[in-house]
């Protein structure tokens, strides 16, 4: 062959190569950032998590999602679509096995009721709630301990001011407001809601410890 046609044949070759090596590089690459973003996308589906703020502009209606037996109303007055405090409550109601609730003060009905209700069902509840507010108007303490409810208070000068919820020994319900109508139907508040380990272990070892240290009331 021709020096100069055997030069050309080379280039060529060399060209075609390294170009097939390059597409083969690129598609490569491509897959792996896909993997990597499919990666990181199920991490973040593997631990969920919610927020909820209140105050809802509407009012849960109660037999629609707290009685738990639908509302017949034929032009209910309550809300029927979704609330921070229906999906309070839906989660709540959820619990299968236990719900521990550590909350500074607990006066709303409504998820009084749901307490009950899963108690009734075969949920343990265990409450713990700050002493000083056993007392406060409308506390539905009373009400959920003659039903059976175990509930423990320390006597203290200091506030038991925590306020969250274990749901199951899985689920953590932590957020900034009293367990009263006003703060639902009022207040600026934040709940947030996470299955992540790292986080409810935390709050599970909390509560067991107070659990341990606190009087039965
Ligand atoms: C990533 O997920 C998409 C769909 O969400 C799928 O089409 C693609 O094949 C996945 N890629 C890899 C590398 O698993
Ligand atoms: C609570 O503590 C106060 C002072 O420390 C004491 O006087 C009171 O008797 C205690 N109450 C109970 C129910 O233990
Ligand atoms: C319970 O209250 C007492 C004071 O009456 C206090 O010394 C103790 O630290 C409290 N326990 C906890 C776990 O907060
Ligand atoms: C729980 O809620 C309180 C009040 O909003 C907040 O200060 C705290 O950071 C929350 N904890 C977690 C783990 O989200
Ligand atoms: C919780 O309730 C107590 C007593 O009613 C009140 O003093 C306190 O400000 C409330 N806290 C929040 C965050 O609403
Ligand atoms: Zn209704």
């Amino acid at each position: 062959m021709h020096p100069t046609l055997k030069g050309a044949v080379y280039v060529t070759a060399l060209f075609i190569g390294s170009e097939i090596i390059y597409q083969i590089y690129r598609k490569y690459k491509r897959k792996s950032k896909h993997r990597k973003e499919n990666e990181s996308k199920s991490r973040l589906s593997k631990s969920s998590l919610q927020v909820l703020f209140f105050p809802d502009k509407d009012v849960a209606c109660r037999d629609y999602f707290i009685s738990g037996d639908g509302c017949f109303k034929s032009n209910c007055q309550f809300s029927h679509s979704k609330t921070s405090l229906s999906e309070l409550c839906k989660h709540m109601m959820s619990s299968q096995r236990s719900l521990d609730v550590c909350v500074f003060v607990i006066t709303c009905r409504d998820l009084a009721d749901i307490l009950l209700k899963l108690h009734r069902r075969g949920v343990k509840i265990r409450i713990i709630t700050d002493k000083g507010m056993l007392h406060t108007d409308g506390s539905q303490i009373w009400t959920l301990q003659k039903e059976g409810i175990a509930v423990r208070t320390n006597n203290s000068s200091f506030f038991m001011h925590h306020k969250f919820a274990i749901k199951d020994q899985q689920v953590l319900i932590n957020g900034s407001f009293n367990w009263t109508r006003q703060a639902i139907t009022g207040n600026q508040e934040n709940v947030l809601i996470t299955d992540d380990l790292a986080v409810t272990s935390q709050f599970m070892a909390e509560f067991q410890k107070l659990w341990e240290h606190f009087d039965t009331s």
